[in-house]
């Protein structure tokens, strides 16, 4: 299947949909007619064999209680083998219904009120908020960022540790809104820190398979041979992967026993951990076989990626889009142009534009937006040129 043959084949209008992307638009942004760039899934239908393991289920008509075969876990470690050398055991695997549930999970199963939980920021919100609404204390560290490129600090990150006596660092690899896609030597550094303070990592690796630069995602887990898996809880998923965010289905993946029972402890008190019928025929069909719908769409988001940033180069060389080696987010600082104050009301109220802010993610990154490219290239194209229109009006006038 070429290019265009994909997008006709799967792109699709969402519009009265029920889609928070779309309808949840007023709700959001008190507005409906702005176009969308927010919120981070994908305007592509799942692949079709998705789609008919999803539709042979709802011919049987059956969705009485279910269990996870072993053919799903062979699915999933295969996945996980062929493309970052990771197979896994089917007894380090368990079920949630969402990645952030999961965090939420871990914070409860592994620390106590009031204990401190570290975050690297800017980092998507949602990572925030379970630690403050679960009653621990948030502590943040800023990537270090230059010239659109993000990286950690590893003085600052261990300096934080130690004053704060951090307990769990929620690592989100690969990064979202950063962009980045974490290299080996840096993974092992932050794991080293973390190691020397026993301080327990939740790698949240939802963005796992969305890698479009030329390098390879590493689990935390397999980082130096898998030299810190005593340390690490992985919480993973195919919903970014293949577009499924609400068949709430995702992975725990905790390699260490003591580490296992301490969470089957606290899981034994929750009524649910088993999974959805749906999420977990969806999940299964795609690691079967959705590689090339997958790479469909990775192909589709970096020439996204490739005409925003050649544009905006082009045209407003003061806006900074920074590297995108993974996830379909672009993060753009728009300060060159824009006082920080002035971005939000710029965007929507002159362009029109529905985004993700930058201060959303973190407090320092106000005068930043993020922009959702897995989307139909010509929505890319409208929202660059009415940007680029907007920023030169605001420059001649
Ligand atoms: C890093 C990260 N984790 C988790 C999620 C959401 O996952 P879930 O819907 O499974 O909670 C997102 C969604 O954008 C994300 O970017």
């Amino acid at each position: 299947m070429n290019r265009q043959a994909f997008l006709d084949h799967y792109l699709v209008d969402r519009r009265q949909t029920d889609s928070s992307k779309w309808d949840g638009m007023k709700e959001k942004f008190g507005e409906e007619d702005l176009l969308p760039m927010w919120i981070a899934d994908m305007e592509f239908k799942t692949c079709d064999a998705i789609t008919a393991a999803l539709t042979g289920r709802c011919k049987h008509g059956v969705f009485g209680y279910s269990m996870v075969p072993e053919s799903y876990y062979k699915a999933y470690s295969d996945w996980m083998d062929q493309r970052y050398s990771f197979p896994l055991k089917k007894d380090w695997v368990r079920f949630s219904t969402g990645c952030v549930t999961g965090i939420a999970w871990m914070i409860h199963a592994y620390t106590q009120p009031g204990d401190a939980c570290m975050i690297l920021t800017p980092v998507y919100y949602p990572f925030h908020n379970v630690v403050t609404n679960n009653n621990r204390r948030l502590v943040t560290v800023d990537l270090h960022y230059e010239h659109g490129y993000f990286t950690m600090d590893y003085e600052a990150i261990e300096k934080t540790i130690i004053e704060n006596d951090v307990k769990m660092f929620v690592q989100c690899s690969p990064h979202n809104p950063a962009g980045r896609v974490w290299d080996e030597e840096e993974l092992d550094q932050v794991l080293a820190i973390c190691e020397k303070h026993h301080v327990l990592v939740v790698s949240d690796e939802i963005h796992q398979d969305l890698v479009i630069a030329d390098k390879k995602f590493i689990p935390a887990a397999a980082v130096s041979n898998g030299r810190y898996r005593d340390i690490i809880v992985t919480l993973s998923s195919a919903s970014k992967t293949f577009n499924l965010a609400t068949l709430l289905h995702s992975h725990i993946i905790i390699t260490n026993d003591e580490l296992r029972a301490r969470y089957d402890q606290f899981a034994s008190g929750l009524n649910r951990t088993e999974v959805s019928i749906m999420g977990m025929l969806a999940t299964q069909a795609g690691y079967e076989a959705g590689s090339e719908w997958l790479s469909h769409v990775l192909d589709t988001i970096r020439d996204n990626y490739i005409y925003l940033k050649e544009i905006l180069n082009q045209e407003l060389p003061e806006v900074t889009v920074c590297e995108l080696e993974g996830t379909y987010l672009a993060f753009l600082d728009m300060r060159g142009y824009l006082s920080p104050d002035e971005v939000q009301h710029f965007i929507q109220k002159q362009c029109h534009l529905a985004v993700d802010y930058g201060e959303w993610f973190g407090a320092n990154f106000k005068g930043f937006i993020r922009l959702n490219l897995a989307t139909d290239p010509k929505f890319v194209r409208q929202a660059a040129e009415i940007i680029i229109e907007m920023i030169k009006n605001k420059k001649n006038s």
